[in-house]
This record gives C-alpha cells, structure tokens and sequence, in this order.
C-alpha cells in the first residue's frame, strides 16, 4: 500500500536528498503523496518548487501538498520525517557566535549553543507532536530535530506513548569516513556503540565479512594513517582531524563521536575562525544552491545533476521506514529511554545504542556490561545538565536554565554562564519560553 509522507521542516536543504532516496527504494517504499511542512512560507514554496521539478522529472505521479497549516500537513499520513529547525541558520549564527564571544565553544548542538537551540527546538518540537497526536495517531514520527537527546527528552517526558523513532546519521556518517577512508563495507558491520546524542563511543565493530571485531585495527589505522579528508569542507575536516587526536590521546580503546571534542578539546575547537562558522558555510552554500536551483527551474532551464543523491540523511530515515514496513529487523543507533539497556546508568537516561526497528516499533538491545568510569561520568554530567534544561523548559525557571548551563562541561564557571544565558534570553526572545 502506497504511503503518505510529510517532511516537517519542508524547506530544508535536506528535503530533495530525502525523497530522491525514497524513489530509488520506491518498490519497498512506495509513495502516493507527498507533502512539505514548514512554518517558513518563503522557504516551503521554494522546495515546493524543487520538488515539483524533480517528481515530475522522475515520471512519479506523486501528488504534491505544500503547506503552512498543520491540518492539512498531518491528517491521515502514514510518516512524518521531522527535521525542523526552528529560528533557521540566523538563529544558528547566534548558537555558535555567542558563547565564542566569550571564549567558549560554539557549536549547533553541543555546549551552550546547542543549549539555546534545545529551548527553541523544544517549543516547536512539542507542539508538532501535538498536532500529529490530534491529526495522525497513528503516523510514525521519523524524527532527526536537534539537539536531539533533548528533544527526546521532552517528549519522554510529555507524550511517552508516541510512535517515536528518534535517529542521528553522525554514526552513519562516522562507519562511511572508515569506509572510505580504509576500506571497510561499512554494511558488514555489527557496532557496539554507547552514549548520548552526539556524545558516545564505540566499543567494537564486528566484521561479519571478516568473522571478528575490526575495531583494534581501525584504531591503529586512524593513528598511523589518518582519516581521508580530501573531499571535506574545511569545517568538516577539521573536525575529523581532531577526532584522530582524541583517538590518539584519551580514548586508546574506543572510537569516539567526533562531536566529544566539543567537551574534551575545547582548544582545538577555538582554532576555527569565530567570524565565520559552520552557520555561515551553510548559508554560503546549501541555502544559496537552493535559491540558484529555483531560478534555474523558474527560466526552464535543465538541471542535469542536482548534488543531492547522496545524502546519508536521507538514506537511514527511509531504512528505518523500509524495516518498519517489511519487519526486517534492521539495526540501527537509535536514541531511546535507557531503562536498564546500560546497566550502570540510570533508568531515565535517554542514550543512543544498537536497536532493531521492526513492525513494532524499535527493540533496543540491552548492553549487559557496565560502562567504564570515564565515560559514565561524562555522560552522568551531560546528562543532568540536559535534564536541568528540560525542567527549566517545562517549569519556565531560570534557576534550573542557569543550574544548566553552569554544569555544562564546556563552562569554566557560573560567572560566564550567567552572562551567557542572559544574552541568550535577549537574542531568541519569543522562539523560548519566558523563565521566571
Ligand atoms: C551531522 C549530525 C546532525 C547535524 C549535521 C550538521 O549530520 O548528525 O545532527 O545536524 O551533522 O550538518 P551541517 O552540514 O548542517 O553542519
Ligand atoms: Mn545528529
């Protein structure tokens, strides 16, 4: 049976990646509608427009809905793939260029930025799920908003009962880098992986192709070799470079997420440029192709080849719902409650490990050894940070948002924090709530 599909946050630059995916896997993933929402209007009716070209382009006979209202987007849909971001790339900019004014890390979803963007994301997220309980009960929320182990937070907290599967391709994106860096056929692969969102380690790679575990060798091959950059935009390369160094020096044993430096590499984080970050490369690219790309459509003109066939983004999210509607039992990371799955952490933990995604709905597996010291405690701090800021969310308090963004592992003392968090109550006005 045909599906209908909502992309929620529609006017992403992710948006073409996504739907050009499902139509390769369209005997599996059959479509009959697709529609684009945003809360953008600029935005949602230039996809509108790249995505019209490219169903007509690809003879689909897909219908079509672009719009801003969430009846019309959610009723009746078999999937929603949310990737809102809410306060766009302007808000982005402030995320990373606030806490460096201070000398602090700016980043999207890690240390205080990724703070600011939960507060905002958390709003909008929740009041989406909202409209998809009312209008689509029993829709599958494919979710990647960020940051999401807050994000998962909230909605533990507020619909625990919602057909949620919450999802990051950083891992995806880690196992292709050792791919093409070495390789490796990343599909071979059985990991064991713990952590937060953006925040975890593997522990081992079995090698089905190999019959044993790779990862003693990866680690040795990262140390002696290097990852292959070469085709990385500057920002992206650097980050890869510093996760060689932490693989190098703190974690002998396991292959970290790159987005750890953030924590432990705070200097190298600092190398950047704070005038121009990520924020600024995105907007410099992937918003101005998309504009390009719409007057291209507009004067009639061909697009041979439209850059967006091979996003892994759009790769895991129509796995996940290929293995929910053939109950294929594909593994994934996934972020879920951990309830016992890492044995010494707590219950309500949201962590990210190994699930299988089956008709059901997601079966995390249970990882049955305790974590070492280093890691617990890193992820026991970042956690009750996060915590703290999803109380601070529902319970509009300052007190628990500045206790927050003090614990945060990137912040050298409450002084700053304050300074930081008041600037960031000024710059997102209305996108949070107030706190009292
Ligand atoms: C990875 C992360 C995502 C994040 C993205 C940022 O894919 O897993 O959570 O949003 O990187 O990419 P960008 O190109 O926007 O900097
Ligand atoms: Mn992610």
């Amino acid at each position: 049976m045909a599906n209908t599909i909502t992309v929620a946050g529609g006017g992403s630059g992710h948006t073409p990646g996504i739907l050009l995916t499902a139509l390769k896997f369209k005997e599996d993933f059959p479509i009959k509608e697709v529609r684009l929402y945003d809360i953008d209007e600029e935005r949602n009716s230039d996809m509108g427009i790249i995505v019209d070209y490219l169903l007509k382009k690809h003879n689909t006979g897909i219908k079509l809905v672009v719009t801003e209202d969430p009846e019309e987007a959610f009723t009746g849909c078999d999937f929603v793939f949310s990737q809102i971001r809410t306060g766009g790339m302007e808000m982005r900019e402030k995320d990373e260029k606030i806490p460096l004014k201070y000398g602090l890390v700016g980043q999207e979803t890690c240390g205080l930025g990724g703070f600011s963007y939960g507060m905002r994301s958390m709003k909008d997220f929740l009041e989406m799920v909202g409209f998809i309980e009312k209008y689509a009960p029993d829709a599958w929320i494919l979710n990647y908003t960020n940051p999401e182990s807050i994000i998962s937070e909230s909605v533990r907290r507020q619909f625990p009962n919602i057909k949620i599967i919450n999802a990051c391709d950083m891992t995806i994106g880690i196992e292709e880098l050792l791919e093409n860096s070495f390789g490796y056929d990343r599909r071979n692969f059985i990991p064991q992986y713990y952590g937060l969102n953006h925040f975890g380690w593997y522990k081992e790679l079995y090698d089905v192709s190999r019959g044993k575990d790779v990862l003693p060798e990866v680690i040795e091959k990262i140390k002696n070799e290097g990852f292959d950059v070469s085709d990385m935009v500057p920002s992206w390369a650097h980050t890869y470079r510093v996760m060689e160094e932490m693989v190098k020096n703190i974690f002998p044993d396991h292959l970290p997420n790159n987005y750890l430096q953030y924590y432990l590499y705070e200097d190298k984080a600092l190398e950047e440029d704070p005038n121009y970050t990520r924020a600024n490369e995105v907007m410099d690219s992937r918003l101005k192709e998309i504009k390009d790309t719409v007057a291209k459509i507009k004067e009639n003109r061909e697009l041979d080849t439209i850059g967006y066939e091979s996003e892994s983004h759009g790769l895991y999210i129509i796995q996940i719902a290929i293995s929910i509607l053939h109950n294929k039992n594909d593994h994934f990371m996934l972020i879920v409650p951990n309830k016992g799955a890492i044995p010494n952490l707590r219950e309500d933990a949201v962590v990210e490990i190994p699930c299988y995604v089956n008709a059901r709905g997601v079966e995390p597996t249970s990882l049955r050894y305790d974590i070492p010291d280093l890691h617990k405690g890193m992820m026991e701090a970042q956690m009750a940070s996060e915590k703290l800021l999803v109380d601070a969310f529902f319970e509009q308090s300052y007190q628990k948002a500045l206790e927050a963004f003090a614990l945060n592992q990137t912040v050298p003392n409450a002084t700053v924090a304050k300074k930081i968090l008041d600037e960031f109550i000024e710059a997102n006005g209305d996108y949070w709530v107030d706190l009292k």
